[in-house]
């Protein structure tokens, strides 16, 4: 039995992760941490406990602990600013874990950081223009036209993002944030606007080889109408899709973040107008909230193999374990599904083309 450590267990993808976890052959001993006393009562774990948040200074010492008290033998942060403590702190840890090093992560997590290195690699990304004072503002504009989007460079979820009509608009936007506290005019970054598809594509890798990874379109958020920017994280819809061009542009942007990937990388993809795939975010070390429920839905309902579901193969490959059947390294999803979920109604996978419909939660 291996024994697993999950922190912000309570989380969706957290939730999604154990759930998926428990639908391997392989038997589990699974605990859970959150720093939330409520969503710690989700996730389907054999202990549950409470942590202080990551940016508490005992954050690190606790996990320790009880990776220790709980014989743990792989630990996975499931949020990223959990997982940067956990790979800046890797020897605090007494157990595996599979994370690329901090110094990947810290860029990962810095979407001015990485525009820069993306872009230097050739890799599509949005105009971009820092803003370090109100100036920037109004240069920007300038520079990019008009309508652009604003958001911050660190955080997820769409942190502070807004699609801007004018100078004006971004201006109360960013000074609203300023005035409130916490952070100053360089968290934001203003960008060209890019109204195409919105798609993930993820991925696993083990010791710079690609391993496996799918691609989906999101198309819907929950709550985006009480939403400033409609972006609320994670998608009430979305759908499988197939497209090289996204298999080419993933690989090109992990590896542009990390010469030797190892690990989990979610890449988030936005098309231009002209339907140019640029890449918004390479989370490095980073399971989207949807990637093991897809996971799980492939091993539940849709008959694949043992490898396709992720949060499993990812443990194992942390934990050394020799695969006896490879995943394809792209497309591992069949195209035409999608995955229908929102509070308080379960979720469902659906298909347009024969209108099949399965519930899935
Ligand atoms: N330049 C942009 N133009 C239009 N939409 C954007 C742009 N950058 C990001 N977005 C939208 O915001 C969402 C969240 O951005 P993302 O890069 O995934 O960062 P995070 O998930 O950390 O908030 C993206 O999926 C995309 O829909
Ligand atoms: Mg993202």
């Amino acid at each position: 039995m291996t024994r697993v450590l999950v922190t912000g267990a309570g989380g969706l993808a957290g939730v999604n992760f154990v759930r998926a976890l428990r639908a391997s052959s392989k038997e589990y001993y699974i605990a859970g941490t959150d720093y939330n006393k409520y969503h710690i009562l989700y996730p389907d774990v054999d202990a549950r406990y409470l942590t202080p948040r990551h940016s508490d200074r005992t954050f690190i010492t606790r996990v320790a602990e009880i990776a220790r008290k709980e014989r743990v033998d792989f630990l996975h942060p499931q949020p990223s600013s959990e997982a940067y403590v956990v790979s800046a702190k890797r020897e605090k840890v007494p157990c595996r874990v599979f994370l690329p090093p901090a110094s990947v992560m810290r860029v990962g997590q810095d979407k001015l950081l990485s525009e820069k290195r993306l872009k230097a690699d050739g890799i599509p990304v949005a105009k971009t223009v820092p803003i370090a004072g109100k100036a920037d503002i109004r240069a920007a504009f300038s520079k990019l036209g008009k309508p652009l989007w604003a958001r911050a460079r660190h955080g997820a979820g769409g942190r502070l993002s807004l699609l801007c009509a004018d100078p004006e608009e971004a201006r109360l936007w960013i000074e609203l944030w300023v005035k409130r506290g916490g952070v100053g005019y360089d968290e934001f970054i203003i960008q060209e606007y890019l109204p195409g598809r919105n798609v993930a594509w993820d991925s696993i890798w083990k010791d710079g080889k690609l391993v496996t990874s799918y691609s989906r379109e999101r198309l819907e958020y929950p709550f985006r109408h009480i939403s400033p920017s409609g972006i609320t994280g994670t998608p009430s819809v979305s759908r499988t899709i197939h497209d090289p061009r996204l298999n080419e542009v993933g690989q090109r942007g992990v590896r542009a973040i990390d010469p030797n990937p190892n690990g989990a990388y979610s890449v988030d993809v936005k098309e231009s107008a002209d339907g140019t795939p640029c890449i918004t975010e390479v989370d490095s070390g980073k399971f989207h909230s949807t990637m093991p429920l897809w996971g799980y839905i492939a091993v539940k309902h849709l008959g694949m193999p043992e490898y396709a579901n992720l949060a499993d193969l990812y443990v194992r490959l942390g934990m050394g374990e020799d695969l006896r059947d490879a995943p394809p390294k792209t497309d591992l999803l069949p195209d035409g599904y999608y995955l229908l979920r929102d509070m308080d109604v379960g979720a469902y996978l659906w298909r347009e083309d024969d209108g099949s419909k399965q519930k899935v939660l």
